[in-house]
């Protein structure tokens, strides 16, 4: 992760944190449009969800500069995910969505760069949950 993706992750997310609310509901709304299969796997408050999602994103992003301190973190949550039945492939669906989702509510600001360095962001969380996961179902 260089400086400069980190910078632009880090700036965008301050413009989307103001909007978190809506940016949470049109996110599940996308994912489950685009894949109504992931709607079964949730079970409690969709805000609660919302909020402990948004909440770790925020963890992610204020440790991207060091971010040995939360991957033990991240394992674990990941591990869970084992246990809720996610899938290594659904992380690539969440994704999307979440691009999409970011791109509607930054417009002109959510350019190719901030794209790509969300998308080397998010590679590397869902790759650290997608270990802890790994380790659980063995
Ligand atoms: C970077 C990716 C992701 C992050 C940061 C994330 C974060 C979280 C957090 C913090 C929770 C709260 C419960 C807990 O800590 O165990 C949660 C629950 C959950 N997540 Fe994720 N998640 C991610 C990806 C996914 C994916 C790909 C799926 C697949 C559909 C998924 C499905 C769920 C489900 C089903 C729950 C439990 C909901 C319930 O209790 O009803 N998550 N997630």
């Amino acid at each position: 992760m260089t400086p400069d993706t980190a910078a632009l992750v880090r700036q965008s997310w301050a413009e989307l944190l103001p909007k978190r609310k809506q940016v949470c509901t049109r996110f599940y709304a996308c994912l489950f449009e685009r894949h109504p299969e992931l709607r079964r796997l949730f079970k409690g408050d969709m805000e609660r969800q919302a909020n402990l999602f948004l909440t770790m994103i925020n963890t992610a992003v204020s440790a991207l500069d060091n971010p040995e301190p939360v991957v033990p973190l991240l394992r674990t949550v990941g591990a869970r995910h084992a246990d809720y039945g996610v899938e290594d492939a659904d992380y690539d669906k969440f994704a999307d969505a979440l691009m999409q989702t970011f791109a509607e509510a930054l417009g002109d600001t959510f350019t190719p760069e901030v794209s790509a360095a969300w998308q080397q962001v998010y590679a590397q969380l869902a790759e650290t949950m997608q270990a802890g996961a790994t380790e659980r179902r063995h």
